[in-house]
């Protein structure tokens, strides 16, 4: 029994020490020490001799067992790193490219394109972009912006108050008397930036975007408020559009409009769509604005702050439009909220 095993130890050797790979190996292992093999046999067969033999041949197998698994083992490890170093000196992966379909580097919100592309078409026509506070005094937001004491924005259920004096801007109207105290006339701003009313519903959220727009200077007209806006309704909405003048009120312009486009889905009626437009619902114009000449008040407010707009004759327009009624427009969105609750769904489809 004993020779038995010594034989099958050097053969198993043998064939250990010949194999090349690592796979050849495995196969080895299950050879000499899988369950069907000859050593387990062997093992098993011991019992059967006498008592005498079964010490000294149970030895000489455990002793084949774990040097064959031993070598097997070790060639292994050795067959292991060598394939290893030869993977690594033919394998030709670059690691410092980029991956295989490119990453989506992600896109910017529509609202951050829209407020862009708009403030694009105002730097184009020569207008710098001017910033102020969110939180604003009652002083800038209303009182020299020409508000009647009574006016109902300024009540507590329409508008966040920080205290008496202070509040969330309604608007970036204010903006226009910032601009005015900072610098002499001529100016052209425009003001993008968020504004808050207690407001929440499918058309109105607490916090949206205005984009203000104010030109100062001697001489300036209606029909340059005019051509100015119809210069950004096209740049906007496409070149075929027009745009007309509503009579409106807004307390710190005289006179004051609200500005209309011709729809740009039924070509302002004339595609025949007629009353089955559900962008202008048939009436072939759209309100994108509101708009006006500054009125005398807000020069005299400004005036009391900065003499270079005191006892001048000067004349000026101002519009305010809202970005998320832009983008919506343009991009039929049916719901305000859409723009706010972070679905990509809806966000990756922009841009
Ligand atoms: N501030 C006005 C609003 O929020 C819009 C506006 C701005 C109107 C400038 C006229 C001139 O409704």
């Amino acid at each position: 029994m004993i020779d038995q095993i010594e034989q099958l130890r050097n053969s198993a050797e043998a064939a250990v020490t010949a194999c090349s790979t690592v796979a050849d190996l495995e196969e080895q292992r299950v050879k000499w020490l899988g369950r069907k093999a000859e050593l387990p046999n062997l093992l098993r067969g011991i019992r059967e001799l006498p008592a005498d033999q079964r010490g000294p041949a149970g030895q000489a197998a455990n002793q084949a067992r774990t040097s064959i698994e031993a070598l097997i083992d070790s060639r292994t490890s050795e067959l292991a790193a060598a394939e290893m170093l030869l993977n690594l000196a033919t394998d030709s992966v670059d690691p410092t490219l980029p991956g295989d379909p490119q990453p989506v580097p992600g896109r910017l919100h529509l609202l951050t394109q829209t407020r862009r592309e708009i403030e694009d078409v105002f730097l184009g026509l020569g207008y710098a972009i001017a910033e102020g506070p969110e939180v604003e005094s009652v002083a800038f937001n209303f009182d020299a912006l020409n508000h009647h004491p009574t006016h109902p924005a300024r009540s507590r259920t329409d508008t966040f108050y920080v205290d008496s004096e202070t509040l969330l801007r309604t608007h970036t109207s204010p903006v226009q008397i910032r601009s005015m105290i900072d610098q002499p006339p001529p100016i052209r701003v425009i003001a993008p930036g968020r504004v808050y009313r207690r407001d929440d519903d499918a058309t109105h959220t607490p916090q949206f975007h205005q984009i203000e727009g104010l030109a100062v200077d001697e001489g300036l007209s209606l029909a340059d408020l005019k051509g100015t806006l119809l210069a950004f309704a096209k740049a906007i909405f496409g070149s075929d559009r027009e745009i007309r003048l509503r009579p409106h009120f807004f307390p710190f312009t005289e006179p004051s409009v609200e500005i209309d486009v011709s729809c740009f889905a039924c070509e302002g009626g004339k595609s025949g769509a007629g009353e089955r437009c559900n962008v202008c619902r048939g009436a072939g114009w759209i309100e994108i604005l509101g708009a006006g000449m500054v009125d005398p008040n807000v020069f005299a407010y400004v005036g009391d702050h900065q003499p270079a707009y005191a006892d001048r004759d000067l004349q000026g327009f101002a519009f305010g439009l809202g970005v998320e009624r832009i983008a919506m427009l343009k991009h039929s969105v049916p719901d305000l909220r859409l723009l706010y609750t972070n679905d990509l769904r809806f966000l990756r489809q922009f841009g």
